[in-house]
């Protein structure tokens, strides 16, 4: 690759600071940037390349992979991050861009390949994509030879129809293939090894449907509350934060057919199928089926409004109705400022059709299950009976467990730093397509209008959320 460029829009907040900089730098260390790149920081400050160099710095020190390197490693790349003061609204500093651009490339006929990355509010992405459309920085009828690309953060709008707006807005600018809609979640190795565990093993799949299974249970919970994204989350809420993109992907990973391929749209078509068949929530229903929280002290928190009603909580049934799940419940539960911090993917196997060993309503304790811990440990898990030790025949639940960083010790890569070498090199197997984004704002449209206003419910910090969300499991 020639020249190359990545102009990350919101380099001073707080995805840049924590995730983008620090992937950025494993890009570097591994090899995987050209020699001749750039990578270009704007924001409203005015900063000089020294000062904005300094943030990167305490960024990566900050960063668990990043910081164990010392200045001698990270001088190299910080000597090729740059800073442009840029205000969103105003085209004067989509010039200066420009003009940075040029200086980088430093011939004219050959177009520095670009990747845009938007780490902003999704609400300003028409604004910036018109902009550098005005400056001779969009996507379409490139006047020399390279490549353009914009990746963009989600939640991808608001709700359906916004969704929709903004596609339309980007697609003035940009043409299809180069747009990638990130969900970092599908960069997660764990994340990824879904569809590997379920399609290159004989003995699961088979099993992998309502005859078997009685239910999947999809947690995302933290045991932090919004830190110091008050404004962001008084905007999004954890419905258009969490369930809109990060959980209903990793239900679809765990529902979807076999691909014809793995080509990436072979993937997302039956991703987007896996969507597009969630039963929709009605108002009569939502009593029963979702419940959503506030953790207490929210509306303390810095920029966020004191009567503010933004759910921080939610668990919700959902069923999936097609062929393979038809009945079967999937329990997701999300929510910030939980005990714990812990992703996990059960699946419940039904019981057996006499129970031998013990009371009759023992199953549901040794039942069959496969426990996927997405993070923070990577694990998978076989739940089975097995005989207690003693002169009784009674059974415990034993597990038998496989660990990544076990059986692959060492390091492997950061969703972020994964995704973005997948956008370098063209990868869209893991970015979501619009008609999946579309699908998703639909399930969760439908909840909040099945809500009509209803109120979260307060919850303790370090609790499992509102006591009712164990109404949710029926
Ligand atoms: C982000 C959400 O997409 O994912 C955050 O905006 C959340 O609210 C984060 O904390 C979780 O991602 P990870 O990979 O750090 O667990």
């Amino acid at each position: 690759m020639e020249n190359f460029s990545i102009v990350i829009f919101g380099a001073t907040g707080d995805l840049a600071r924590r995730k983008l900089f620090p992937s950025v730098f494993d890009l570097f260390r591994y090899g995987h940037l050209p020699e001749e790149y750039r990578v270009i920081g704007t924001g409203r400050r005015d900063l000089s390349h020294e000062a904005f160099r300094r943030t990167v710095l305490e960024a990566l020190r900050a960063s668990p992979g990043a910081g164990g390197f010392d200045e001698e490693a990270i001088a190299p790349f910080l000597r090729r991050i740059f800073y442009v003061r840029l205000d969103i609204s105003e085209p004067e500093g989509y010039h200066r861009l420009h003009r940075e651009i040029m200086d980088a490339s430093g011939q004219s006929g050959v177009c520095t390949h670009l990747l845009y990355y938007l780490a902003v509010s999704p609400g300003l992405l028409p604004l910036i994509v018109r902009n550098l459309q005005a400056a001779g920085l969009g996507g379409k009828n490139l006047p020399c030879r390279g490549w353009r690309k914009i990746i963009v953060e989600k939640p991808f709008g608001r709700d359906l129809e916004s969704a929709r707006a903004l596609n339309a807005a980007v697609g003035e600018v940009f043409n299809e293939d180069q747009i990638f809609r990130i969900d970092h979640y599908l960069g997660k190795e764990t994340v990824q090894n879904i569809l590997v565990f379920r399609f290159s093993n004989g003995i699961f799949e088979p099993l992998w449907n309502r005859h078997y299974i009685s239910s999947v249970q999809i947690t995302i919970a933290e045991d932090f509350g919004i830190r110091d994204r008050g404004a962001f989350y008084e905007e999004v809420g954890l419905l258009r934060d969490i369930i809109q993109n990060h959980a209903l992907q990793l239900l679809a990973s765990v529902a979807m057919e076999p691909p014809v391929d793995l080509s990436a749209d072979s993937v997302r078509d039956e991703k987007s199928k896996v969507l597009r068949s969630i039963r929709r929530h009605t108002p009569a229903d939502a009593g029963t089926a979702i419940v959503l929280g506030q953790y207490e002290g929210y509306r303390e928190e810095k920029d966020v409004d004191p009567r503010s009603e933004v759910e921080t909580f939610a668990a919700i049934r959902f069923f999936v109705d097609n062929w393979r799940w038809q009945g079967v419940p999937f329990y997701v539960k999300a929510g910030k400022n939980l005990g714990e911090t812990r992703t996990r993917i059960v699946i419940t196997f039904k019981c057996p059709p006499q129970n031998f060993f013990g009371p009759s309503d023992s199953c549901g304790y040794t039942a069959n299950q496969v426990v996927m811990t997405i993070q923070p440990e990577e694990t998978i898990a076989l739940r089975f009976g097995t005989k207690r030790p003693g002169e009784a025949v009674e059974t415990d639940p034993v597990y038998m467990k496989f660990d990544y960083r076990d059986s692959f010790p060492g390091e492997g890569l950061t969703a972020y730093h994964r995704l973005l070498l997948d956008a370098i090199t063209g990868d869209r197997m893991n970015f979501i397509r619009q008609d999946s984004v579309e699908h998703a704002w639909e399930v969760v449209d439908a909840i909040r209008h099945a809500l009509d206003g209803r109120h979260p419910e307060p919850y303790p910090i370090h609790s499992d959320g509102p006591a009712s969300a164990s109404g949710i499991y029926g």
